[in-house]
C-alpha cells in the first residue's frame, strides 16, 4: 500500500483524478468547477510522495464521472495527470487527459481592456497554442502560469 492510499482512502464509485503537479490540486478543482457548494464529496492529497513526479496531487471525486471536455482542460495545468473512472471500487476506466484546441468560459483574460473582462457577459474564449494560451478576443497571449487566469468559481 502507497503513502497516498493511507492518506486519503479508496473510493467506492466517482472519479480519482492522479499525478497532479503538486500543490496544484485547487486549481485542478476550480477548473473543474468544484468548489463544494454542490454538496460533492472531495478528498484531496497535497505534496504527497510519487515515484514519478516527487510529490504530487491526488483529488477524488465521489459519485461523479468526469466527462472527457472536462477533463481536456485539466491538461492546461495538469498534462502528466491520469483520470481513473471507479465503479464499485474498482478502476473500471483509466486515460490521461488530451489536450483542448480551445477553452471557452475558464479563463479570464490578464488585459484590462479586453471585451472579455468588461462589464459585458462575454465569455472569454482561448485558442490553445503548444506552449501557452492566447486570447481569441485581444490577441494576448499568456505562456506562463495559465494556472493564475482560471476564472474564480
Ligand atoms: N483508487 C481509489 N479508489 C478505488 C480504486 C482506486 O481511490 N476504489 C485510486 C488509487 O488510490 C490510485 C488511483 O485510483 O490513486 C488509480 O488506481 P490504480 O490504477 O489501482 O493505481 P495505480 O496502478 O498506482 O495507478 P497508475 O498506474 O495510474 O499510477
Ligand atoms: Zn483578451
Amino acid at each position: 500500500m502507497t503513502d497516498t492510499e493511507l492518506r486519503v482512502s479508496k473510493i467506492q464509485d466517482g472519479t480519482v483524478i492522479d499525478h497532479i503537479p503538486g500543490g496544484t490540486a485547487l486549481h485542478v478543482l476550480a477548473v473543474l468547477g468544484i468548489d463544494g457548494s454542490g454538496g460533492e464529496e472531495v478528498s484531496i492529497g497535497m505534496n504527497v510522495p510519487s515515484d514519478r513526479l516527487g510529490r504530487k496531487d491526488i483529488v477524488k471525486v465521489e459519485d461523479r464521472e468526469l466527462s472527457a471536455d472536462e477533463v481536456d482542460v485539466l491538461s492546461l495545468i495538469a498534462p502528466q495527470a491520469s483520470i481513473n473512472i471507479i465503479r464499485g471500487y474498482e478502476v473500471s476506466e483509466k486515460s490521461r487527459v488530451s489536450r483542448p484546441t480551445e477553452v471557452v468560459g475558464v479563463l479570464s483574460c490578464p488585459n484590462v481592456n479586453c471585451i472579455t473582462t468588461g462589464d459585458e457577459p462575454v465569455d472569454s474564449v482561448f485558442d490553445v497554442l503548444d506552449d501557452g494560451v492566447r486570447c481569441r478576443y485581444c490577441d494576448t497571449i499568456v505562456r506562463d502560469d495559465v494556472a493564475s487566469l482560471i476564472e474564480s468559481t
